[in-house]
């Protein structure tokens, strides 16, 4: 199926879907964004990106776009797709300027939202597990905004590319692990489901939050912890959490095998959960 292409107020075909030289998310990376998921005709989790979108723009002093617009245009384009299973990306810049590092308030944003089919893009993810590499965390110091700034996410994540490896698994100057480059990571030690606490060093994925309510539901325990890479490397399961590949298995860590080197029984517990809410519809914020 086509993609559809809305930017700055109307959907428009692809050869009109041109930014400035002097946007300042091309210039500066001055810009945020959302991937959300659509399943079976229904956008997924939709008000939890939207409060996430909130909270990146207020981050980059731009409060001031009007989200529920933004909400609405998002809803609009996709319902023109007729894709059932899409990727919807949205990225708000500051607009445009002619290039210096400060801003005014006054800009008019660039509203940019494609809509794409996924099952293409997912193909590569097996349900039996993937294999991670780790890589040094190089990013700035407010992960937890959604930017564009994704550097040193796309370098380690080419390395691992290169290497062989799904994902990079990256690790903090002061030794821990912190992320994924565009996934959230858990692991399993001694029966107990751990992840990195929230804050400015990873972001508040919506994927993290959906197996946080899971464990709750199911009363299982969640620890929040900096684990350093040494202790990663002994623990039970690994799995990662992010829009598209849902809940997955990380089965090797820099070739070596994580556990028994199969997916784990609270990864494919946790995993099954969270396809089930899927199938559900359940994405409420609680
Ligand atoms: N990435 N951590 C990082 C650094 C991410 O970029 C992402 C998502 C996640 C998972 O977040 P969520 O559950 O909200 O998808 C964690 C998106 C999919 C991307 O950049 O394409």
């Amino acid at each position: 199926m086509p993609e559809v292409i809305y930017l700055n107020g109307r959907i428009v075909p692809r050869e009109e879907a041109v930014i400035s030289i002097d946007d300042r998310g091309f210039l500066f990376g001055d810009a945020i964004y959302e991937v959300i998921r659509s399943y079976d005709g229904r956008l997924w989790a939709f008000e939890r990106h939207m409060q996430r979108l909130a909270g990146s723009l207020a981050a980059i002093d731009m409060a001031y776009v009007d989200v529920e617009e933004i909400g609405k245009a998002i809803r609009e384009t996709y319902t023109a797709s007729e894709i059932p299973d899409a990727l919807v990306y949205l990225q708000v810049t500051r607009g445009v300027a002619p290039r210096s590092h400060s801003y005014t308030r006054d800009l008019k944003p660039t509203v940019l939202i494609t809509v794409r089919d996924i099952i293409g893009g997912m193909a590569e993810v097996s349900p039996d597990g993937m294999t991670a590499v780790t890589k040094p965390d190089l990013r700035w110091r407010r992960c937890d905004v959604k930017s564009t700034n994704l550097l040193p996410n796309i370098l380690v994540k080419t390395q691992a590319h290169q290497e062989g490896a799904y994902e990079a698994i990256l690790v903090h100057p002061d030794g821990y692990v912190t992320e994924g480059s565009s996934t959230s990571v858990f692991w399993v030690r001694e029966g107990e489901v751990c992840t990195v606490p929230l804050g400015p060093e990873v972001l508040p994925s919506i994927s993290r939050g959906i197996v946080v309510e899971i464990l709750q539901d199911e009363g299982l325990p969640l620890v929040e912890e900096h684990i350093p890479l040494a202790e990663f490397r002994k623990v039970d399961e690994i799995f990662l959490a992010s829009t598209t590949p849902e809940v997955c298995p990380i089965i090797t860590l820099d070739g070596e095998p994580v556990g028994t080197g199969r997916a784990g029984p609270l990864t494919l517990r946790l995993r099954a959960a969270f396809r089930a809410r899927v199938e559900a519809g359940d994405d409420a914020p609680r």
